[in-house]
């Protein structure tokens, strides 16, 4: 999209509009010149980093530009442009979405499974145009929400969905909060006065993960796949909102185009589509990427190792594909070809393995989790998808089996998208005997017995007996756990266990072990015993952090658990935190704070931490080194290392003030890359973010290890 010449140009253009601040600007004729600038660096800096992952700016750099033409717009009002970037992030809220007519309609691909289906393609195609040679593109087949996009002389006017593939959704407003979409392109340069575009909208597979869990943890149902999650997203009625979701658009055919005077520059000016692709790509948008996602295939057989070759990597790959897409590449072909009222008869869908299978509902069993909510399971029969194979899948709550009307012994729709867990898209009601039974919902705790009850706005029913034994088996196992206090040996079916024989019924009293009993159990010897009493022992001296983690505070996970113990000395000084001081940390809303609150005011909460302080387990942050050699430095770790563990890697780097991620973004320091490094190597190379080996992590940290952390290191 930019040469050399027109990067180092805007480059220099960005130094100088840096140092401008708004008081600076003397007149409308001067603000005008400015922010014309300003829009220019901008735009191609949101391609630096959303198409080429590859920024050259700060983040802190990009805010100043973005603010100040904000502040200029802010004072003369009538300098705003509808393609500023400042316009991305929509403030109105669009109440309905019009309807639109598609320049060209929306039609659908005719699918194919194997490479005998790909042979007949290619062999009608050539009976149709007469030729004995094709050239086929082919493509990635992104498994998002279809949009088409509209530019008339060289800007962004009009973004639909598919609808019915001839009247669509005119969702603008909300497509315009989408960053790989340019709100303005320069297709006069390819003669193009308007302009429609065809593209997918699209969440990346960590996304969907995250957004997934908080809407769990809210209670809200999950999407049941990305493609889900982005066509959902893409309705949402407030453009904020719809920003927050972090959707992405790619493109990947021109259905419409024509020059100032009208006439179809498709099949003559634009006659191939891996030109196209390229140029589309070259003005910004993100496209199959030519050469990497997109390829020219000379022949039917090397369309074929291309599909198989894809199919190999989908896992791997950031976004959710179902298949691969083969086009004819000459577009000037396609009128002879023609189409179907359903499909083009120039382009044809490979379609990957499913990620879905139906199986049966064989039974419902209902499970308490350690915050007291109840989720139904579904036991299946055993079926295989993807390679997995899956005997249970969560009903998620009441609503949920209400909505879809699920019934045991009734025939289901499973889907395992990416590597999520599994999820029932649908029930098969054509399969219906007659004999299945709906699912009732106890009205009282399956562990205890108690009424369960269901808080208002809540979509879960609870048990809010604190002492209820499931709930306490549960807490107790997650205290024990990796991602709390780390406890080897102190796993799940141990706790049971040791709850019924009465050894464990709260968490303090798991530094109370009656070790010389538990010597006498079956299934334990001197050995064991002595490694899970080191195991507990060693506990006692863990950050804070993860004691925090470890209370099952709701909506308190591992990243809230950090955020708390850096503005804290001790966890106990959070008994005095009033819900407005919880609500000025980060990322910090007033449910959480409230929770927190709750928690911290409950007296057996309170006694439980001062239980456990007496026991010799730390609640207070160790007296920091006077040298916070990592002060600020943000870390992110990759493969194996052989010095130490990861999460012992990540406690030294916080012990010296530094902070520690689990993936790379542009606010990482360093990438420490052990041995097998994954996909965060590729990304922080990407980015440009400092790499360093092993070696090279050790010698800084070697001389500043806490004592209590340097025998779980090997130097
Ligand atoms: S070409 C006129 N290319 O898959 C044909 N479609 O199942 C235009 N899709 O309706 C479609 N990736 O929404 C094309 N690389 C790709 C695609 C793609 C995903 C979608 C598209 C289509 C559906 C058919």
């Amino acid at each position: 999209m930019y040469t050399p010449e027109k990067e180092r140009e805007l480059i220099e253009k960005t130094k100088k509009l840096l140092k401008i601040s708004i008081e600076d600007i003397k007149n409308k004729e001067e603000a005008e010149k400015i922010a014309q600038e300003l829009r220019e660096v901008i735009r191609y800096h949101d391609w630096r980093y959303y198409v080429l992952a590859n920024p050259v700016i700060s983040d802190y750099e990009y805010d100043k530009l973005f603010h100040l033409l904000k502040d200029i717009e802010k004072k003369w009002p009538e300098l705003i442009t509808p393609d500023s970037p400042t316009q991305r992030v929509a403030s109105g809220l669009t109440k309905e979405f019009p309807e639109v007519r598609h320049l060209a309609p929306m039609l659908s691909l005719d699918n194919s499974y194997n490479e005998e289906d790909l042979r007949d393609f290619d062999r009608r195609v050539k009976e149709l145009t007469g030729l004995s040679h094709v050239e086929y593109a082919v493509e990635p087949k992104f498994d998002g929400a279809g949009i088409s996009l509209v530019y008339e002389d060289n800007v962004f006017i009009r973004g639909a969905t598919r609808g019915d593939g001839i009247v669509g959704e005119d969702i603008t407003p909300n497509l315009k909060t989408i960053k790989t979409i340019p709100l303005t392109a320069d297709f006069k340069r390819f003669g193009i006065k308007t302009i429609e575009i065809r593209g997918e909208v699209l969440m990346n597979k960590e996304v969907f993960k995250k957004l997934n869990e908080e809407r769990l943890e809210e209670g809200l149902p999950p999407f049941a796949n990305p493609r889900n999650a982005a066509a959902g997203s893409l309705r949402l009625q407030n453009p904020k909102e719809v920003a927050k979701r972090k959707l992405e658009a790619f493109v990947y055919q021109i259905t419409y185009a024509v020059d100032e005077k009208g006439e179809n520059l498709l099949g003559s000016k634009i006659r191939y589509h891996y030109d196209a692709i390229k140029m589309l790509y070259s003005l910004g948008f993100r496209t199959p990427i030519p050469e990497k996602e997109i390829k020219l295939c000379k022949d039917i057989d090397e369309v074929i190792n291309y599909c198989k070759e894809w199919e190999e990597k989908r896992d791997s790959y950031p976004y959710e594909i179902d298949g691969m897409v083969i086009k004819v590449n000459d577009i000037s072909l396609y009128s002879k070809l023609g189409m179907t009222s359903h499909h083009p008869r120039w382009a044809i869908a490979y379609k990957f393995r499913a990620k879905q299978a139906t199986t049966r509902i064989i039974d419902v069993v209902f499970q308490v989790g350690r915050t007291g909510a109840v989720t139904p399971v579904a036991k299946l029969e055993p079926v295989e998808i993807g390679g997995v194979t899956v005997s249970s899948v969560s009903l998620i709550n009441e609503d949920f089996i209400r909505e879809k009307d699920i019934r045991i012994g009734d025939m289901v729709l499973v889907e395992r998208a990416g590597d999520v867990i599994p999820y029932i898209v649908k029930v098969i009601k054509e399969a219906r005997t007659g004999k299945e039974k709906p699912i009732v919902f106890p009205k009282n705790c399956p562990s205890c017995g108690s009424p369960l009850v269901k808080l208002p706005g809540e979509a879960v029913w609870r048990c809010v007996n604190a002492n209820c034994p499931a709930q306490v088996i549960e807490r107790i196992a997650y205290f024990a756990s990796k991602d709390a206090m780390d406890i080897r040996g102190l796993g799940l079916n141990t706790v049971k266990k040791f709850y019924k024989l009465g050894f464990l019924k709260r968490i303090p009293d798991i530094y109370r072990l009656p070790y010389e009993k538990i010597k006498q159990l079956e299934g334990w010897g001197e050995k064991s015993v002595e490694n899970l009493r080191k195991a507990i022992e060693e506990s006692k001296n863990r950050p804070i952090h993860r004691l925090i983690t470890g209370l099952s505070i709701r909506y308190v996970g591992k990243v809230t658990a950090r955020t708390l113990a850096e503005h804290i000395k001790c966890v106990e000084d959070l008994k005095d935190w009033s819900v407005e001081d919880l609500e000025k940390l980060p990322d910090i809303g007033y449910v959480v704070a409230h929770s927190i609150y709750d928690f911290f005011h409950n007296e057996e909460n309170v006694k439980m931490i001062y239980e456990l302080k007496e026991l010799g387990v730390r609640t207070c942050k160790e007296e920091k080194a006077e040298e916070n050699v990592l002060q600020g430095k943000t870390f992110v770790f990759t493969g194996t290392l052989s010095c130490c563990s990861r999460d012992v890697a990540q406690e030294i780097v916080e012990a010296l003030g530094g902070k520690t991620t689990n993936s790379v973004s542009k606010k990482t320091d360093f990438l420490v890359v052990g041995e097998n490094p994954g996909s965060k190597l590729k990304k922080a190379q990407n980015l440009g973010i400092r790499i360093i080996d092993e070696k090279e992590f050790l010698e800084m940290i070697k001389n500043h290890i806490p004592d209590i952390l340097k025998d779980k290191i090997k130097i």
